[in-house]
């Protein structure tokens, strides 16, 4: 029975893969929640969505690294240069949807115009959703 060859992961794997999806929900979580809470927050004051933003930035970005961090320990986990040419044509389209993850968030950042903030922010959104949606089929 399949339920038999079951197994609980390795205490490293548990932890790494924890770090991983921690991360991943910090990062991607936040600025969905932080989105949803704008409406609110722009009825705080003209400065308070700037503000807000500065605030989730000292959080989001640390957790990005620490996506890097735990990604490329992921990737050496798995023994990523064995696994099949799809496995490995998923994680270099994901990898491309991280670099465009991160530019595009730093772009919202730097933006001057609502327009461009908010075109970099969906962008950014976007692409972080894509490499989640990615990380889960790798991880099979
Ligand atoms: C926006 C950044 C990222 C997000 C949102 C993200 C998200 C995820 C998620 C949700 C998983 C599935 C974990 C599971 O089901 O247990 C995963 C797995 C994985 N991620 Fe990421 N990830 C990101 C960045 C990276 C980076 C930068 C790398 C490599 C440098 C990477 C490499 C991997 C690998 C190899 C796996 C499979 C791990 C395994 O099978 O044990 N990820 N990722």
């Amino acid at each position: 029975m399949l339920a038999a060859t079951m197994h609980l992961a390795s205490a490293s794997t548990t932890i790494r893969l924890s770090l991983h999806v921690l991360a991943a929900c910090v990062w991607l979580g936040g600025q969905i929640v932080v989105a949803g809470l704008l409406p609110t927050v722009r009825s705080f004051g003209a400065d308070a969505p700037r503000k807000v933003a500065q605030a989730f930035g000292r959080l989001s970005w640390p957790a990005f690294w620490v996506l890097v961090l735990t990604g490329f320990w992921n990737y050496a986990a798995v023994h990523g240069n064995t696994m099949s040419s799809s496995w490995n044509t998923a994680f270099g389209i994901k990898m491309l949807c991280v670099v465009v993850a991160g530019v595009g968030t730093f772009m919202h950042t730097k933006a001057t115009t609502p327009r461009a903030r908010g075109i970099y922010a969906g962008l950014g959104t976007l692409a972080t959703m894509l490499a989640l949606i990615l990380g889960v089929a790798l991880a099979g």
